[in-house]
């Protein structure tokens, strides 16, 4: 690697971190009270309704990418109810779900 690209990719990490923690802990709050009645949104093995997939299983999804959540999370879907989530607030779930995904 040429040091300009290490430099950009360093600066583009630093740049990057904090609002990734920031919507993580954002993420965490929001599913917790915004999803945890049906989803299992951390360890648990199952979810509290049955026909909700627990996050770590969406992540685990090789199908699940921060696009698809997001595109989830905008639409309307059958069995769950549509809950209106702002714009901030879908990026904070999908990566809350994303979240998930890394530590699989
Ligand atoms: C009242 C129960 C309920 C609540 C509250 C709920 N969900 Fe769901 N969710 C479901 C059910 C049931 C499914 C599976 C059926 C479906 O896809 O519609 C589902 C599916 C999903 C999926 C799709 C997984 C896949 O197969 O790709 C995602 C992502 C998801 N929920 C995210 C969320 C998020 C984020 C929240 C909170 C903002 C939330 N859900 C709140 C019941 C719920």
């Amino acid at each position: 690697m040429k040091p300009t690209r290490v430099a950009t990719t360093l600066f583009a990490f630093i740049l990057c971190a904090p609002a990734q923690a920031q919507n993580g802990a954002a993420g965490a709050q929001l599913v917790k009270g915004e999803c945890a009645s049906c989803h299992a949104i951390g360890e648990e093995t199952k979810s509290p309704e049955p026909k909700a997939p627990r996050f770590a299983d969406v992540a685990a999804l090789p199908s699940t990418t921060e696009l698809s959540l997001k595109v989830f999370l905008r639409s309307s879907h059958k069995n769950m109810p549509s809950i209106m989530l702002e714009p901030d607030e879908i990026d904070a779930a999908a990566a809350y779900i994303l979240g998930l995904k890394k530590k699989n």
